[in-house]
């Protein structure tokens, strides 16, 4: 189970990507960028960042403790931007939070060296999710303490966005020209070889076990829960196994 914190104090918005997620103090004393519930594509956003940041920790790749972040939207009235005030209003109940890290620099190709292994690992882990939010242009990649992290699982897993259509969307390929670490010689084969085999139907049910379950309610063509758990882990399953063959644009 993720912590769960309380919001004391919305500090400030990250004006960095598209979502404005925002820095906020919470009743355990801690510092968390907070992703809203009533932001954009909303909670299938969330899920999306739990689901492939508990799998990416699992997998031995650097991701920001997640916790969730529950939010009285009565912290809106006090917001004198408009935007920030809507996103506080309509995220009252569960958000996810995720330690900020502090100091950390932006990731930057021409700045930073990544050895194959670990480009390899990363750019694997992306194919497997189908993010297409880790460009060159846009790494969401943190350099923090001397390492890389990763941060911004939202855009990856475009299959839950039509569940009927799952299967045949996550057999596509994945195209990685354009990949932040496409330039580093990524070693996809090796990182398939380490990482395929932990992708098992155990670890994917104790990854899917993570995500709150008011995030997966009243999902149109499920019956429980449990039953559209099971949808996120298994075309990832299937993926774990093939993805390395499919995935375009790298050498
Ligand atoms: N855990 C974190 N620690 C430090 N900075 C962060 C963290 N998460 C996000 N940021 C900063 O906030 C920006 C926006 O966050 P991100 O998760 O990429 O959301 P989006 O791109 O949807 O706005 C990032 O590019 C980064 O600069
Ligand atoms: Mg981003």
């Amino acid at each position: 189970m993720l912590q769960e914190v309380t919001v004391t104090r919305y500090i400030t918005p990250l004006r960095e990507g598209g979502s404005l997620p925002g820095l906020v103090e919470a009743d355990d004393f801690g510092t968390y960028v907070l992703k809203f519930t009533g932001a954009g594509q909303g909670r299938k956003t969330l899920v999306a960042e739990v689901v492939c940041g508990e799998l990416a920790r699992r997998l031995g790749l650097r991701v920001p403790r997640l916790v969730t972040v529950e939010l009285d939207p009565v912290l809106g009235l006090g917001e004198p931007d408009q935007e920030v005030q809507g996103l506080l209003k309509s995220s009252g109940g569960t958000n996810l939070g995720m330690d900020f890290l502090s100091g950390a620099l932006g990731f930057d190709p021409l700045a930073f060296e990544v050895s194959p292994e670990d480009a390899g690992r990363i750019v694997w882990f992306d194919a497997l999710v189908n993010n297409v939010d880790r460009s060159w242009r846009n790494p969401n990649l943190l350099m923090w303490q001397g390492e890389l992290w990763l941060i911004d699982h939202g855009a990856t897993m475009i299959w839950q966005h039509n569940w009927p259509g799952a299967q045949a969307s996550a057999a596509r390929p994945y195209d990685a020209v354009g990949h932040a670490l496409a330039s580093f010689a990524p070693d996809v084969r090796a990182a398939a070889a380490e990482l395929a085999p932990l992708v098992t139907e155990e670890l994917l049910a104790e990854v899917t076990a993570e995500i709150p379950g008011v995030w997966l309610e009243d999902e149109p063509g499920f019956e429980s829960a449990d039953a559209l758990r099971k949808a996120y882990a298994q075309p990832l399953l299937a993926r774990a196994a093939v993805i390395h063959e499919r995935i375009e644009g790298i050498k």
